[in-house]
């Protein structure tokens, strides 16, 4: 493992810092080609990337508070990452070997290191979609490419020209969004649907990720990963909106997810040539999560339709809360910790689906 510091506006430092022993007992770890190094990394997008920045921001859409990071930590350590313990951000930074934990960009506590080695700029309950981020005021793409901008401003404070310019150019981006904005504002409000079909309203979606991608990379970003959708339609609380008596998974939330996907991976073809100077991965997690529901057992977990928290069916955030009668005892048998987001384990599990096989299109 490598911790990556920068010592001075001229000195460029890394110090190969092997806490490889800390990060292995969790995170399987694939090498980077060519002993490439990964200065730090950079996330963007919704609940399922932010590590606490809603704990800053006057919304409801938050989760610092039990029982959320049950198991963080030494347990019970709510951060205001939407799970029982380490999230995606999290998972990814181990991956690129940068570090354990991706700190919120509006935790006022951040250090110099902390900064300089990444951070996540997501915001729990947002989207593509302007109209997502309004209804559950927090902060839109644009939003966070506002904050990723003040923050370029800060380390060039702190690092000067030069190695701002490495920073940013070898670094890790992720984008990791748009659930909300097929569950929420599309599925569940009348608004949208009134505009839109699905169809107009996932070109929509992709207009809005091919204008973020740009901007993105006229600030410097060169190695971007971009999730697509998961299987939305089966994730618990979609079963129990819309999947009728028997809690099926929804099938035009699903439907709606895999043509999103197909018109994003397409799109990310196109910018990709736009781009020669830069390295656009499309990280498909639809299929990696599918399997998972269809074949619990085969990734050693024994529940799928339900959420760990209460009776698994509803409850996500605020609904999931100190007051929620009880949760599960053991989160390693249940894919979902709420009613929308992932255990620790599962999320674990996906991130190196995802990633393992991708990793070296970021170089
Ligand atoms: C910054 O980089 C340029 C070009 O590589 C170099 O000429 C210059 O000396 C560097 N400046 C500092 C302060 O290191
Ligand atoms: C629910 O599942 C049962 C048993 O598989 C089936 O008999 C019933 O028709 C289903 N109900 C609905 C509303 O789909
Ligand atoms: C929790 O479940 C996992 C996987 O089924 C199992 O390996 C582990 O021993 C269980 N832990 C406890 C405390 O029961």
């Amino acid at each position: 493992m490598f911790f990556f510091e920068v010592l001075s506006s001229q000195l460029f430092l890394v110090i190969l810092w092997s806490f490889s022993t800390i990060i292995t007992s969790l995170v399987s770890v694939v090498s980077l080609p060519n002993n490439e190094s990964v200065p730090a990394l950079f996330v963007f997008g919704d609940s399922i990337v932010d590590t606490g920045n809603n704990n800053y921001i006057n919304t409801i859409a938050k989760c610092n508070f039990r029982p959320y990071g049950k198991d963080f930590g030494a347990g019970n350590q709510p951060t205001g990452r939407f799970s029982n313990g380490l999230t995606p951000s999290d998972f990814i930074a181990a991956k690129f070997e940068i570090k354990k934990l991706l700190p919120p960009y509006l935790d006022p506590t951040l250090q110099r290191k902390g900064l300089l080695t990444g951070v996540s700029f997501a915001s729990g309950a947002s989207g593509y979609d302007p109209q997502t981020n309004k209804i559950a005021s927090v902060l839109s793409l644009s939003d966070q490419l506002d904050k990723f901008r003040e923050y370029k401003t800060k380390i060039h404070d702190m690092v000067g020209e030069n190695t701002t310019t490495t920073i940013i150019s070898k670094s890790v981006y992720i984008l990791c969004t748009g659930n909300n904005d097929i569950t929420n504002t599309f599925f569940t409000l009348p608004f949208r649907r009134l505009k839109y079909s699905i169809s107009t309203y996932t070109d929509f979606m992709v207009s809005e990720a091919k204008k973020f991608l740009q901007d993105l990379h006229g600030l410097g970003a060169r190695r971007i990963g971009i999730l697509g959708l998961p299987k939305l339609g089966c994730v618990p609380s979609q079963r129990t909106l819309r999947g009728g008596f028997n809690r099926t998974c929804s099938e035009p939330e699903n439907q709606a997810a895999m043509l999103f996907n197909k018109k994003l991976s397409s799109q990310i073809d196109i910018l990709g040539k736009d781009f020669p100077d830069a390295r656009l991965v499309y990280l498909d997690i639809y299929n990696p999560l599918s399997d998972m529901i269809q074949n619990p057992t085969k990734y050693g977990f024994e529940v799928a339709n339900k959420g760990c928290c209460g009776t698994g069916n509803l409850e996500a955030s605020v609904l999931c809360n100190p007051l929620t009668l009880e949760i599960c005892s053991n989160r390693s048998n249940y894919i979902f910790f709420d009613s929308f987001h992932p255990t620790e384990k599962a999320y674990n599990i996906l991130c190196s689906e995802v990633l393992d096989k991708n990793i070296n299109k970021f170089f």
